[in-house]
């Protein structure tokens, strides 16, 4: 992302922000709540960038929670795609199944229901706030940006249903913490926000499969109170075995 823009009048170049917003050609999350910014610069779409002396940083940030080490927890935006997808190959990489990847930004664009940028994605009641969920569209995502407004993890998520219970829950598809940011609670904090929700919605589980040899993960999972499911097998039908059973009986 190119820096461009300036608050009007002030002619301060953005190489004298501080390097690491530079680097991240982004404004950290704690700041983007400027009081008279526009969120997008009109003429090319991209973040105004202000000066140090026109940012009025606050402790309520414009969208998203933040966690006491100044990192912020939020439902993804369609400007987050391109991170998400990294995340998802990077992902990817660690199960060691990066060519197995069909995920565009374009495919996520399309099945993912984002929050929109001006306002909280989670409202009061604790209850997510985005674009409707559909069958086109099922999945929602968290992302959690560092203190310094660079993405560091996700949890890309959507809803299910135990009969026995008669009740809704979640099923968590995929949690993911950079390397570099590992240890931090993050992995914590994005399973407790998704389990506020299983509460908030009245739902009764939230849950997820783990390969076998990822034994960090498991251990992970056990400190946070989930428990192994070891009598259950975990199945599938897509590829050429689903177009098959879609015909079996024509
Ligand atoms: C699993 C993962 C999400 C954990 O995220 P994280 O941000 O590093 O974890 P946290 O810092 O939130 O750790 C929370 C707690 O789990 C514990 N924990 C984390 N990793 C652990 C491990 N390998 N063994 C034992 N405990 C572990 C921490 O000690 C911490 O406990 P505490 O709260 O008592 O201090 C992260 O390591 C990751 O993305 N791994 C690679 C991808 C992956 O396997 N994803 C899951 C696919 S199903």
């Amino acid at each position: 992302m190119s820096l461009c823009c300036k608050v009007p009048q002030c002619q301060t170049e953005p190489s004298r922000l501080p390097k690491a917003w530079m680097d991240a050609g982004t404004l950290p999350l704690p700041v983007l709540a400027l009081r008279g910014a526009p969120f997008l610069c009109d003429s090319c779409l991209k973040r105004p960038i202000p000066c140090v002396q026109h940012l009025i940083p606050t402790k309520i940030p414009r969208t998203g929670k933040m966690t006491s080490n100044g990192a912020i927890v939020r439902h993804a935006q369609r400007e987050d795609v391109p991170a998400i997808l990294a995340l998802i190959r990077e992902l990817a990489e660690y199960e060691r199944e990066l060519d197995s990847v069909e995920a565009t930004e374009e495919k996520l664009l399309s099945t993912i229901a984002f929050a929109s940028s001006d306002k909280a994605s989670t409202t009061s009641s604790g209850l997510p706030e985005t674009e409707p969920i559909s069958q086109q569209r099922p999945a929602r995502c968290l992302v959690l940006f560092n203190e310094t407004g660079q993405p560091a993890g996700m949890a890309l998520y959507f809803y299910n249903y135990s009969t026995w219970r008669a009740r809704p829950g979640i099923y968590l598809e995929d949690l993911y913490v950079k390397q570099t940011e590992r240890g931090k609670g993050y992995g914590k904090r994005l399973l407790v926000e998704l389990a506020k929700q299983v509460i908030a919605m009245d739902g009764g589980r939230l849950e997820w499969v783990v390969l076998k040899w990822n034994e960090p993960s498991l251990k992970f999972y056990e400190s946070i109170g989930a428990t192994r499911m070891d009598d259950w097998v975990g199945m599938r039908v897509d590829r050429d075995a689903l177009v098959k059973l879609s015909n079996l009986l024509d």
